[in-house]
């Protein structure tokens, strides 16, 4: 029996997308180390960096609390930038922009260093198997290093994490780092939006676990 298939009733979703995003950052050199004016046009404004973004939901409560603050998502999956993007349209948000590029990379040679006033890194994955435990990012020296870098002289650096494991070992090496310095973090000290993955996780009566740091 032979099929025929109407090839004109596919669609691709991604052939309807603007490439790039409206939002998003295109780096004219991948190799070189960004500007604060290669990201927002207001480049004074204090800019926040969250990294492994997913779908924006945190962006974009921060991006509508904060409109006279500049907001980066990094992220490495195109879906989820897509998502960055709809919600920043949709809310009409010029502070909201989305970087698609892994996050190791970004940190250690692309985003301005000295520039950033609080970097989130929430819910990362967490690498529960023995063999992939070096993929925790927060237990490598040399990517709390980089995290240390890009902060302005008052910048913080929030983590958060369901994984009990994860954040004993991160505190661990946190330690043993003399270049960063740990604050209180109490639940109401400002205003903080519940990201997506950490809503799924507390809906399943996880329990998180948080870490504010300073330059030491
Ligand atoms: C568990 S999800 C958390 C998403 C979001 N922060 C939240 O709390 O809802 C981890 C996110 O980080 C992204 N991610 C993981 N490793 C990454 C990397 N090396 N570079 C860029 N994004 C990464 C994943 O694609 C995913 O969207």
């Amino acid at each position: 029996m032979e099929f025929k298939i109407d090839c004109s009733k596919i669609t691709d979703p991604m052939a309807e997308d603007p490439f790039p995003f409206p939002n998003e950052i295109y780096p004219q050199d991948w190799f070189s180390e960004l500007n604060s004016e290669d990201l927002f046009e207001n480049a004074y404004a204090p800019l926040e960096i969250d990294l492994g973004c997913g779908d924006g939901t945190f962006l974009e409560q921060m991006g509508k609390e904060y409109p006279e603050r500049n907001f980066l998502g990094v992220e490495r999956l195109l879906g989820r930038c897509r998502k960055v993007w709809k919600k920043a349209e949709r809310s009409n948000l010029s502070n909201v922009k989305i970087l698609r590029l892994d996050t190791n990379y970004a940190v250690k040679w692309l985003l301005p260093k000295g520039s950033v006033s609080r970097l989130h890194f929430l819910c990362p994955d967490p690498w529960p198997k023995k063999k992939h435990a070096s993929r925790r990012q927060m237990c490598r020296m040399d990517f709390l290093r980089s995290i240390h870098d890009l902060l302005t002289d008052d910048g913080e650096f929030l983590f958060k994490t369901d994984s009990a494991e994860y954040f004993e070992e991160a505190a661990e090496v946190q330690e043993s780092c003399d270049f960063f310095r740990t604050v209180d973090w109490p639940e109401e000290a400002f205003f903080y939006p519940i990201t997506d993955f950490e809503k799924q996780w507390l809906d399943e009566g996880r329990i998180m676990n948080r870490m504010r740091l300073v330059r030491a």
